[in-house]
């Protein structure tokens, strides 16, 4: 399975913030915001990945990133030279995508909660259709939204609905067979000029097709796209950080976890930001074994 993180946009609701760095670069706390959807695709099992962004952002991802050997990654880059949905990724990254399946992460979405990882490896691993994740949250109105019958199963979805039908949020990470391509090749974009990936959502369901796991209590799920939704996000992972003495979407200790990289590569990692107190956890948990 291929993996895509969609880190475009021009993240005009944090301006002057992003006028000089992409917002997917910008600080969570101890970490660039991309490791957090990185971690997530590649708790999942994947480890092909390319990231979509702007031409202007392009630069600083492969800086901070590179060929993602280092981690035991195949990293790759792909231009969106202007924002046209997040559908559009999947023609963007067609060549990447190839005859697999993929995930797609949106590059400012954290995840984070109990028994996470074995949820992405199951879903990666039966993958037939679409599996979209559903998270309530108290502002539906803002995102795309699911309805679920007694059952749990998916009846409908919209997009940004004013009146909102349910309190299920549709979150910003998607797993679809190759039939993907196809569907958002046929999409007609919506009326703010977007090819919606609510609507690609729909094709699946209308195929019967469309899975939902929904993520409940006790689950964090949350977007950075807002000044205080950044430090809210920030201030998340350095309470639970500081806490329990872990750090999530640590990407080298999970690189070594799942057995990308060996434990003397992951501590060399580790040494090389010897300085921060990030690069110390590195070194300190491989060291440990
Ligand atoms: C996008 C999708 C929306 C989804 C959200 C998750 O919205 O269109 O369906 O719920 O991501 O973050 P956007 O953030 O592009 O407004």
């Amino acid at each position: 399975m291929k993996g895509i993180i969609l880190a475009g946009g021009h993240g005009t609701r944090l301006q002057p913030i992003t006028f000089g760095v992409s917002k997917q670069l910008l600080p969570v706390y101890d970490k660039p915001m991309i490791y957090y959807p990185l971690s997530v695709l590649m708790l999942a099992g994947i480890t092909d990945i390319q990231i979509v962004a702007a031409p202007d952002g392009l630069q600083g991802f492969r800086r901070l990133l590179g060929d993602g050997s280092d981690l035991g990654l195949d990293l790759s880059y792909a231009e969106q030279d202007k924002p046209r949905g997040l559908a559009d990724a999947f023609l963007v990254s067609e060549d990447h995508i190839g005859d697999d399946a993929v995930a797609l992460v949106l590059g400012d979405n954290l995840f984070h909660g109990p028994g996470f990882s074995d949820i992405l490896r199951r879903v990666a691993l039966d993958l037939d259709g679409a599996v979209l994740f559903g998270y309530p949250v108290r502002d539906p109105e803002r995102y795309g939204v699911g309805e679920v019958d007694g059952a749990g199963n998916l009846t409908a979805l919209e997009e940004k609905p004013a009146r909102p039908r349910s309190n299920l949020a549709i979150t910003g990470l998607y797993f679809y067979d190759n039939d993907v391509v196809e569907i958002a090749r046929s999409l007609r974009p919506s009326e703010r000029g977007e090819l919606e990936i609510t609507d690609v959502n729909r094709r699946y369901l209308e195929r019967g097709k469309a899975a939902l796991v929904q993520l409940g209590r006790g689950f964090v799920w949350l977007d950075t796209g807002t000044h205080d939704a950044l430090i809210d996000a920030g201030q998340y992972v350095q309470l639970l950080e500081h806490r329990q003495g872990v750090r999530i979407a640590c990407v080298e200790e999970i690189a070594w976890r799942m057995g990308y990289i060996d434990r003397e590569a992951c501590h060399r990692l580790g040494a090389q930001l010897a300085r921060s107190p990030y690069g110390q956890y590195v070194m300190d948990i491989a060291a440990a074994g």
